[in-house]
């Protein structure tokens, strides 16, 4: 089955819907157990999580768990209520007091602050490691407390590609479980299954949804590592919003055909941009002078919306802000994955290795605005920096 056909077909069960074509939004905390032997079966197994209540069962959040699980081939995803909600659960699942978890310092600022705010405070030693550090050297790197990896690519704001197979070998040999942050490339775009990733996070209130109104995020697991997460996830209370399931379920069936618009327009953008004279470098894994490239080309089959470009000078907060004044499309604002584009300009004074960039460094996302708008937009806002 083609990918658009498959994604409305996962996302939907007709007859289980009673003949509708969209799922219900099913609401509440109580169910009830059909027969008190169903009751006395359910406390004897409430360790495992899986007892007749709202946090951990919903037929429409099964029906988004199972979708998700499909376009990833893995076996099994737990929903969460936000992205970030659902990239702490590894770090509860896999680690305890004395231990040392492994994470690219380009890392998602908020996943950062979760580890040195509260991570440390549970006695968890936390490293970080540059992204395109060798991998000979990144293998040195490993201790005997390191009982995880913990990776996002490409990475963020600078957009760094990770060798995600080598790591993946070797923290298979030395039995570590690794989680992959897809939400960039969303599971049109790469399945880290395959490049031997055993836990995927994916915020879907970025492309999943891709209308910027809710919130929600997805740990896809391998059958070895799916108890653990379902465990942690539903003893943290964890569980997400219904009509954000619905949502979700609501954005499957148009994830490729929005995924294949907002590539071609960030691309547009990406190489217009690295021919403009005010700009240094185009941060954007599709580009061939992007360092990495080749493995982007290799383990991903697209590339989405989100990039940055970085400029030749350093200009005052004033003109940056006099550029930004003259954008009629681009919005300032977090999350991406929209129909709306939008511009940030991403402090890396947190990332432990110093970036080298000689002037300011800009984010764009590209969303659905036709793409020659959204390139006459950024060529404008550029001007007032001349
Ligand atoms: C790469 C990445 N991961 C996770 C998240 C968190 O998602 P949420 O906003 O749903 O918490 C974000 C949000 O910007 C993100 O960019």
């Amino acid at each position: 089955m083609k990918i658009n056909t498959k994604l409305t077909k996962v996302s939907r069960d007709v007859k289980k819907q009673k003949g509708f074509i969209n799922p219900g939004i099913y609401k509440g905390s109580t169910m009830i157990f059909e027969t008190f032997e169903d009751y006395i079966n359910d406390v004897k197994n409430d360790d495992d999580r899986s007892t007749l209540y709202g946090i951990n069962k919903n037929p429409s959040v099964d029906q988004l768990e199972k979708a998700v699980s499909n376009l990833y081939n893995c076996h099994d995803t737990v929903v969460a209520p936000s992205g970030l909600a659902a990239l702490i659960v590894p770090f509860f699942a896999f680690l305890k007091q004395g231990d040392e978890v492994l994470i690219n310092d380009t890392v998602y600022s908020p996943t950062r602050t979760f580890c040195e705010t509260l991570l440390k405070n549970y006695g968890v030693t936390i490293n970080y490691f540059q992204p395109f550090t060798d991998i000979k050297k990144f293998e040195k790197l490993i201790k005997p407390k390191t009982k995880l990896i913990y990776l996002e690519s490409p990475g963020t704001a600078t957009f760094e590609i990770l060798d995600i197979p080598k790591i993946t070998k070797i923290a298979k040999r030395k039995k570590i479980p690794t989680v992959m942050d897809n939400t960039w490339a969303s599971p049109i775009f790469c399945n880290p299954i395959k490049l031997g990733i055993n836990i995927i996070i994916d915020a879907g209130t970025k492309y999943i949804n891709g209308h910027s109104d809710i919130l929600i995020g997805f740990i896809s697991s391998d059958k070895k590592h799916s108890k653990s997460i379902r465990i942690a996830t539903k003893t943290l209370g964890i569980c997400p919003g219904s009509e954000e399931v619905y949502l979700a379920l609501r954005g499957l069936p148009t994830l490729n055909l929005r995924m294949k618009q907002i590539q071609d327009n960030a691309l547009k953008m990406a190489i217009k941009l690295s021919n403009h004279p005010l700009v240094e470098t185009v941060y954007h894994p599709a580009l061939q002078t992007t360092i990495n490239h080749h493995i982007w080309k290799r383990d991903f089959s697209g590339s989405s919306g989100l990039f940055a470009f970085s400029l030749k000078k350093l200009h005052s907060q004033n003109k940056i802000k006099k550029m930004f004044s003259k954008l009629k499309i681009f919005k300032l604002g977090y999350s991406w994955g929209g129909y709306d584009s939008l511009i940030t300009f991403p402090p890396l004074s947190k990332r432990k290795f110093k970036s080298q960039l000689k002037g300011n460094l800009i984010r764009v996302y590209c969303g659905l605005e036709d793409s020659e708008d959204q390139i006459k937009d950024i060529i404008t806002g550029l001007k007032a920096l001349q």
